[in-house]
């Protein structure tokens, strides 16, 4: 068996990727159509070629154009089954998505279009295939902290179906104290939290995230490299990083996959997962980053089942399904051992 076989047939879980970021151009273009919004790009080719970044600004500037094209409750709703079919064909059981809803509603897009286009498809795409879906608002850092109450306070008729909450957006200069009060709020209120920390912020970052906002899991967290001691309560704690290797190389977080720390962090004891972040943008799905993981960092397959096995460690499910999954992991491996 391949590495690539294995990795298609390996079940995971999914828990760092961003619903706009999952728009392939095909789609972007017959949103843009539908909806009579003009874009600079006319082919699918012409929009691949414009996925070139020197940096997480420079990407987020494009990424939150591009989000111009979502303006109806089908059009959220599309991105949605879009992205979880492609999950569900990685053999994606479970996936957990950001959403940036403040990207939206600031431009008018009503929060019930955005909410129940992409709830339905959750609901659709687990009738369908059977793929479990859970939904993170993220606040976007570069905006206040009374935004991100606002936010907050605004979701109420949704609480019962919004997993938990996160931070995404420009890193740096601003660091994730800015939003105690939010996370604060969002903890009392029983959801689950999380935070983009260490992508291109200093390791001070980390650890204000895992100390002053309580997050349960770190989204990149990569800066955790450069302190040793945050290293070591990493491995110790078991709170999840959910790293992204494919979109750190494109957006030159890392020079290369061979360079990035997943493996020796993954060799430290820690509970390193691997995860998509921006597919349509980055290149390259969840098993596409295995892959290149695989490739790179020439992970082993008991490895390649490790972080697997992370990835339902990690998710914010059941301790029956995360026990199920794991079966399902052993399963897989035994069959591939025996072929
Ligand atoms: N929003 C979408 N992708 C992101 C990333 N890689 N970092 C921070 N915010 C994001
Ligand atoms: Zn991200």
């Amino acid at each position: 068996m391949t590495p690539e076989q294995f990795v298609a047939g390996l079940p995971k879980a999914e828990l760092h990727m961003h619903l706009e970021g999952s728009i392939e151009p095909d789609l972007f273009i017959r949103l843009a159509r539908r909806n009579g919004v003009e874009i600079r790009w006319k082919t699918e080719e012409e929009l691949r070629a414009a996925y070139s970044f020197e940096d997480l600004q420079d990407f987020l500037d494009l990424y939150y154009d591009g989000c111009r094209v979502l303006v109806t409750a089908q059009d959220f709703h599309d991105i949605t089954r879009e992205y979880l079919a492609r999950a569900h064909a990685d053999r994606v059981l479970h996936a957990e998505m950001f959403l940036g809803v403040q990207g939206h509603t600031t431009r008018g897009v009503p929060l019930a279009a955005v909410m129940d286009g992409v709830l339905g498809a959750m609901a659709e795409a687990e009738a369908a295939d059977g793929i479990s879906a859970g939904l993170i608002v993220v606040a976007q850092r570069h905006r206040t902290e009374a935004e991100a109450l606002e936010l907050l306070e605004s979701l109420e008729p949704w609480y019962g179906r919004i997993l938990g909450f996160g931070l995404g957006g420009a890193e740096v200069g601003h660091p994730p104290s800015k939003f105690s009060e939010f996370f604060r709020r969002c903890r009392a209120l029983g959801f689950k939290v999380v935070a983009h920390a260490g992508e291109e912020g200093p390791a001070g970052y980390v650890r204000e995230a895992l100390e002053v906002l309580q997050v349960q899991r770190l989204d990149h967290g990569n800066a955790c490299m450069d302190d040793a001691a945050l290293v070591a309560e990493l491995a110790r704690s078991r709170i999840p990083l959910t790293m992204c290797p494919l979109s750190n190389l494109r957006l030159n977080v890392v020079p290369s996959v061979a360079a990035h720390p997943l493996k020796r962090l993954l060799d430290a004891g820690l509970c390193v997962t691997v995860n998509s972040d921006d597919p349509s943008y980055f290149g390259g799905y969840v098993n596409d980053n295995y892959l290149a993981c695989q490739a790179a960092l020439g992970l082993e397959r008991a490895e390649l089942v490790a972080l697997a096995r992370n990835s339902f460690e990690a998710a914010f499910i059941t301790d029956e399904r995360r026990a199920e999954a794991l079966q399902a992991i052993d399963r897989w491996a035994r069959q591939a051992e025996a072929a």
